[in-house]
């Protein structure tokens, strides 16, 4: 099963994303979770969530970049959820094994990386893959989906298509 943990503030107002997730809907065996759907109030519920994780081979967070970084609720979505005894810890093994896919869009292009000490866009990967290692995940090449604001319709639409032969591809890696 692969897992979207989809952390969007403003769903309605999306254009890349919403392009993105109705792609990879149309993939048999992927659950859809909207973080900001779900819990309007922030109020994450654990259990549920990582429920939801056990059942999964393939878990996406996918997300608009804000800040060069992730939208808050993933963030606390990541502290609450990846809890101590459960995903690291002393005989936690809950995501040892599965895979991992940071699926990102973003409004700048490459110039818009190339600032700071660390310039580049895949540095900013490093928590989520410095995170996602540390609990025993095996991290994919990211897919990342840049100038979503000068891009036109067809040009999202191609991108949603590519992001949904990534899934089509894991799956087949992995069930034959
Ligand atoms: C608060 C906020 C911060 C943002 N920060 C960045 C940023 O650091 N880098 C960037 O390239 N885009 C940034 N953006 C633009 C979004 O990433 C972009 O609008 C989004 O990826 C487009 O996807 P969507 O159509 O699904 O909303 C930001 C947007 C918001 C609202």
């Amino acid at each position: 099963m692969i897992l979207i943990i989809y952390a969007h503030p403003y769903p309605h107002h999306s254009h890349a994303n919403k392009r993105m997730l109705e792609q990879a809907r149309s993939v048999e065996g992927v659950e859809i979770r909207s973080l900001y759907q779900l819990y309007p109030d922030f109020n994450i519920d654990v259990v549920a969530e990582q429920a939801a994780l056990a059942r999964a081979d393939l878990i996406v967070w996918q997300h608009p970049m804000q800040w060069y970084s992730a939208p808050p609720l993933l963030k606390l979505w990541i502290d609450k959820v990846f809890s101590h005894g459960w995903a690291y810890g002393h005989n936690a093994k809950a995501l040892q094994g599965k895979s991992l896919l940071w699926a990102v869009t973003t409004g700048g292009g490459e110039q818009h990386f190339n600032i700071g000490s660390h310039p580049g866009f895949e540095v900013l990967a490093q928590p989520l893959e410095a995170t996602a290692l540390y609990c025993g995940l095996n991290w994919l090449a990211p897919f990342a989906m840049h100038c979503t604001f000068v891009c036109d319709d067809e040009t999202l639409q191609t991108q949603a298509r590519h992001y949904k032969q990534r899934l089509l591809d894991w799956q087949e890696a992995h069930h034959g």
